[in-house]
């Protein structure tokens, strides 16, 4: 047998191959599954005790060279193809990078602000059921506020419905989590209103739930003016109004100080110094009773913001339905570093 090796070892030495082909089938004759050095293992295994140190030896050195000269001219052929199909000296003519859209890159902050403080992400479909809409919202079948958000229906079924906000998919959340719950929620929301500068029938949302014990209106005003500080900067005051939601009690809504005028007046925040930004209040005891959780024990803040109308005031945009037209133009005046 070491004979046998010996004569390999010699034949694997002396082996220069001419094509890529010539070098496929070496590897196959040597290295392959069914190739010869595995069939001179498994011929090892019944080799007498006293000369298996001496032929193993020697299969694994014409492996080792096999191998080696597998890796040596591995590539050689190929490139010289290449070569000489293309000019390889060519500058390389690079194409024009994509970008990521304005909205998603708005999301990603805010998501990324939410995340450094532990929030964690939560989706869910933007076709949705009443309940999930509406009703575990504290909205009764006639309340008066389903008028606030004009909805699409299903036509063929009453009962579903376009969401009007991601507050549905805390709705899910919660029915399914136990408190501690910190969750934010992403996604398209649908209205049906008019189309203008500043209203749109599709838009972005994020909505943020903390449910805990003891959580209170303070917590929440904490997280709103951190929440501001980041995304603005670091001069940025909020203010609260008081405002109604049927799923929060008591509900506010916010407003940041205008950063480009310094709260002075300008025409982006019409002379009042301060802008917009989002709704929020403590979860209705209703809604975390219709969620399975238990009013007397946890209580919680809940928020809900654009991300349309955060990217207007971040990026000074004035008209909402750029967003939506997909102009190059338009979007490639936003980086996505
Ligand atoms: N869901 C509300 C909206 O879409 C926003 C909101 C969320 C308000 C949570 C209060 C609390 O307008």
């Amino acid at each position: 047998m070491l004979e046998a090796v010996k004569v390999l070892l010699e034949e694997v030495g002396c082996f220069t191959p001419q094509s890529e082909e010539e070098l496929i089938n070496f590897r196959v004759k040597f290295l392959g599954k069914k190739g010869v050095i595995n069939d001179l293992f498994e011929t090892f295994k019944n080799v007498p005790n006293e000369n298996k140190k001496e032929i193993g030896k020697a299969i694994n050195a014409l492996k080792k060279n096999a191998q080696k000269k597998v890796n040596k001219f591995r590539g050689n052929f190929k490139s010289v193809e290449l070569s000489e199909k293309f000019d390889l000296s060519r500058p390389v003519n690079l194409d024009a990078l994509g970008g990521k859209h304005p909205i998603s890159l708005i999301r990603n902050r805010i998501l990324s602000i939410f995340k450094t403080v532990g929030f964690g992400l939560s989706e869910g479909p933007e076709i949705e059921d009443d309940w999930h809409n509406f009703s575990a919202l504290n909205l009764a079948k006639e309340h008066p506020a389903r008028d606030m958000q004009d909805t699409f229906f299903v036509q063929t079924n009453p009962d579903m419905l376009l969401r009007t906000h991601t507050s549905s998919v805390q709705v899910r959340y919660m029915e399914k989590k136990a408190p501690p719950i910190r969750t934010v929620s992403p996604g398209r929301v649908y209205r049906n209103e008019a189309i203008s500068a500043r209203a749109h029938c599709i838009f972005h949302q994020v909505e943020g739930l903390y449910i805990d014990q003891g959580v209170s209106f303070a917590d929440l005003k904490k997280m709103i003016l951190y929440f501001a500080k980041e995304m603005f900067g670091e001069k940025t005051e909020i203010r609260l109004r008081p405002s109604y939601f049927p799923f929060t009690e008591p509900s506010a809504e916010v407003d940041v100080s205008c950063n480009i005028c310094n709260s002075k007046g300008c025409n982006v925040c019409k002379y009042t110094g301060f802008l917009e930004i989002l709704g929020c209040g403590m979860v209705d005891p209703n809604v975390l009773q219709n969620c399975g959780i238990d009013p007397k024990k946890y209580t919680g803040y809940a928020f809900g913001m654009g991300i349309e109308r955060i990217a207007m005031l971040s990026y000074g945009v004035d008209d909402l339905r750029l967003f939506f037209e997909n102009d190059v133009r338009f979007l490639k005046q936003f980086s996505s570093l």
